[in-house]
């Protein structure tokens, strides 16, 4: 990476990310509302690692001066290849309090959700038209995953960041350019720390049962941005299938209070816990960050000690796991297939269900063989209604006569299920191991049906 933009560079995490970004030697564009500091940022950034650095003393909400920065970053490095939108606020008072302005609540909207969507907006466009793909990096929070009553505005800008990521990386993705959401926990950065010295009972609402547990330090998120930026890029030309695009899997990565990296939205939970307490943060690739490993030993030991966290933790995980049952129904599609199968079917005209079904065993269709467009699907559970009764005494067939002329008929309708098996054509639509609701014979243990 030759060159990157960050927000928000002068404290806290942004300040931690130049400092490992100007290690590895990227010239950088900086934008912070704190002109002072981001002059000594510059002099201290240069001096430490003989990096470029350009400023821009600005409020992230002015899109004018983004739009600036961003050109002048263009002119002087020659493009924008990484940004990482990591400028924010915290909630600007209590919700329910008369005496603050709307306005001043709504502050936090502006910088943490509305200066995201307007500056990445601008930055795919100017990505997307030079066609060399790239990367932005947003950093959303952890309270857009899980509520924060304390800090609704907070909670509701960064959720926003969250849904806008998950809808517009799919369609970032065919042009090369990744977008992503960084989600951490509480971070021992000024945002926190001003907070739990000025307004403890704040604190104490905020972070619920994560007060007085120990903070992430900046080094951690850093580490998740890095992996981020390490990610391949998006295969340009690739389009993103329509239930990855709407799982919104690998797009968003929380980083829970005791290091653990999580995808909330994996469409295989497998890959959505990527454990590892302490200070290291590993992907599932095993990436490990070297830039936390320094605290790796306290954190660790004092891991053990907090169990209360690393069992929320676990919790949370496993109820974000329950997200996506895919590991589940590729557990059920792998199983073997026996010789035949048992179904229902109407044998004579009765509204007595009993008296006018009959179980009976059919040979199971040979998945190798199944005709064009067809999936063969696992019934797990099945519907049971009034219509069922209406179908056995022949109520759906327009006449007795046209009922009886179609005995023995499949008996039931709803049911859900797993694909086991897929004709080659249907298999890239409905793969095995997907989910599959029907409509019809919804009676039998497995059903062959064309494939939408
Ligand atoms: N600290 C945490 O616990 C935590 C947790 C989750 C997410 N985050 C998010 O991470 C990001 C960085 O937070 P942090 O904890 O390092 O906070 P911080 O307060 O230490 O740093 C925020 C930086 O953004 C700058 N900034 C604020 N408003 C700005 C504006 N309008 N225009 C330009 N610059 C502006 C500040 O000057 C500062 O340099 C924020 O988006 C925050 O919401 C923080």
């Amino acid at each position: 990476m030759k060159s990157a933009l960050v927000t928000g560079t002068v404290t806290g995490i942004g300040k931690a990310l130049c400092e490992e970004l100007g290690k590895q030697g990227c010239n950088l564009t900086l934008i912070d509302i704190d002109g002072a500091a981001l002059l000594e940022q510059r002099t201290a950034l240069q001096a430490a690692h003989g990096i470029d650095v350009l400023v821009c003393a600005a409020d992230v909400c002015s899109n004018s001066a983004v739009e600036r920065a961003v050109r002048e970053h263009v002119a002087r490095f020659g493009g924008l290849d990484v940004a990482v939108l990591n400028a924010g606020v915290g909630e600007r008072g209590d919700y329910l309090d008369p005496a603050i302005a709307t306005e001043a609540l709504e502050k936090t909207l502006d910088v943490d959700l509305r200066a995201v969507v307007s500056g990445a907006r601008l930055l795919a466009q100017l990505m997307v038209q030079r066609g060399n793909g790239g990367r932005i990096i947003t950093l959303a929070s952890a309270a857009g995953i899980f509520p924060m009553t304390a800090g609704p505005y907070y909670a509701a800008a960064k959720a926003g960041v969250v849904h806008f990521v998950r809808s517009l990386a799919p369609r970032l993705a065919p042009h090369g350019v990744q977008l992503a959401a960084v989600c951490p926990q509480y971070v021992d950065t000024p945002l926190v720390q001003k907070m739990l010295q000025h307004q403890p009972e704040v604190a104490k609402a905020m972070m619920g049962p994560l007060f007085g547990q120990p903070l992430l330090q900046p080094s951690q998120v850093v580490a998740v941005i890095q992996q981020q930026l390490a990610a391949p890029l998006p295969q340009r030309g690739r389009r993103v299938p329509f239930r990855e695009a709407y799982a919104g899997a690998g797009c968003v990565a929380l980083l829970l209070q005791n290091g653990t990296v999580v995808d909330p939205f994996a469409a295989n939970p497998a890959h959505g816990a990527l454990q590892q307490t302490g200070a290291r943060v590993v992907t599932s690739n095993s990436r490990t960050s070297s830039s936390s490993s320094s605290s790796s030993s306290s954190s660790s030991s004092s891991s053990s000690k907090q169990q209360p966290v690393s069992a929320l933790a676990a919790a949370s995980a496993a109820s974000m796991a329950r997200f996506s049952s895919r590991k589940a129904m590729q557990g059920f599609a792998a199983q073997p297939l026996p010789k035949a199968y048992s179904k229902l079917q109407v044998v004579r005209l009765s509204v007595k269900f009993a008296e006018a079904v009959q179980r009976v065993t059919v040979p199971m269709p040979l998945p190798a063989q199944l005709p064009a467009g067809t999936v063969l699907v696992r019934r797990l559970f099945v519907g049971i209604n009034a219509s069922d009764v209406n179908y056995t005494s022949g109520r759906y067939h327009g006449s007795a006569a046209a009922a009886k002329a179609a005995l023995p008929y499949d008996a039931g309708f709803e049911s859900v299920g797993i694909v086991v098996a897929a004709a080659p054509d249907a298999a890239a639509g409905l793969p095995v191991g997907s989910a599959a609701a029907t409509m019809e014979s919804g009676f039998s243990d497995y059903a062959l049906l064309q494939a939408p």
